[in-house]
């Protein structure tokens, strides 16, 4: 059984004069690494949250294990692109967090809380954050506080980890320790991971199939698998298969994307400025 069935789902914003998701239709396989890229506004956050149930379809289904989807749940965490910590916890309250939730609408033992707490330690000592546990998160710098998020979104164990461009705002370096590091967690706690990316390289890197959605209306055009061994490492990023399947998406995306090429633009520029 797949883990998340999208069937035939439309989503129109109030007042919008095309889809934001037109007939999207896509099985998701339990434990699967499924990256999305697509030009500007094709309706990749929309899709995400609306799995991640912070939006709800016009029409259509999405199931996860089977059952529809009623708002968002522990089942799935969520990582956006702007670090969304707590000001006013430090990070190591930040990780609890989502487990204290838990708490009060669960009945929870003190060993439960004991292994809360083993469980936040060992993600702070995997996202290499143990220096800064008792920090504030404005303490820290972009990349550090985008790991605490994403040890937050791991700390409920959650079967499905949903990730909205969760490393656009970090530079070169930190990225591919990143890339390594999340790979890493998802071979390690089985996770479903959905990640959506304006990266084509990062889409290839991680994924083992990628969606490249269309825009207006938004809708999927074309699923890749991606034919690297499972074990992915950085050097393959200049492998033949992985050059000429980067190269079909970029195209595939521009061609999609509606957007003049540069050149044509310039011309009107200059032709403007002549008026
Ligand atoms: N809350 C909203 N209200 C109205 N329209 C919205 C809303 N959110 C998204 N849209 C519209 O839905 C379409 C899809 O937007 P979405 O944010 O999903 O695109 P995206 O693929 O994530 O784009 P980007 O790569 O720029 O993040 C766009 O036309 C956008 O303007
Ligand atoms: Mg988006």
């Amino acid at each position: 059984m797949n883990k998340i069935d999208v069937r035939h789902v439309f989503k129109r914003f109030d007042g919008a004069a095309t889809d934001a998701l037109q007939d999207v239709s896509l099985g998701i396989q339990p434990n699967e690494f499924i990256t999305f890229v697509g030009a500007s506004g094709c309706g990749k956050s929309t899709l995400l949250r609306t799995i991640g149930g912070l939006e709800h379809q016009t029409a259509g289904e999405l199931l996860v294990d089977g059952a529809a989807i009623h708002g968002p749940g522990p089942d799935r965490a969520m990582v956006f692109q702007h670090y969304s910590l707590y000001p006013w916890m430090t990070v190591r309250e930040n990780i609890k967090f989502c487990r204290q939730l838990q708490a009060h609408t669960r009945d929870r033992s003190s060993a439960d809380v004991e292994a809360a707490a083993g469980r936040a330690d060992a993600l702070l000592r995997l996202m290499g954050l143990s220096q800064v546990g008792e920090a504030w998160p404005n303490q820290l710098s972009g990349g550090m506080q985008q790991r605490v998020a994403i040890a937050r979104a791991l700390m409920g164990r959650p079967d499905i980890l949903l990730m909205d461009e969760p490393f656009g705002a970090l530079d070169a370096q930190t990225r591919e320790v990143m890339h390594d590091l999340i790979l890493h967690v998802h071979r390690l706690e089985k996770a479903t991971i959905v990640f959506v990316t304006h990266d084509v390289e990062e889409a290839i890197y991680l994924g083992q199939r990628i969606v490249l959605m269309a825009p207006r209306p938004g809708r999927v055009d074309t699923i890749y698998d991606v034919p690297l061994p499972a074990e992915r490492t950085q050097d393959m990023k200049h492998s033949p298969e992985f050059l000429a399947l980067k190269r079909t998406i970029l195209d595939r995306i521009r061609e999609t994307s509606g957007m003049k090429t540069d050149l044509e633009l310039l011309e009107q520029l200059s032709r403007t400025a002549q008026v």
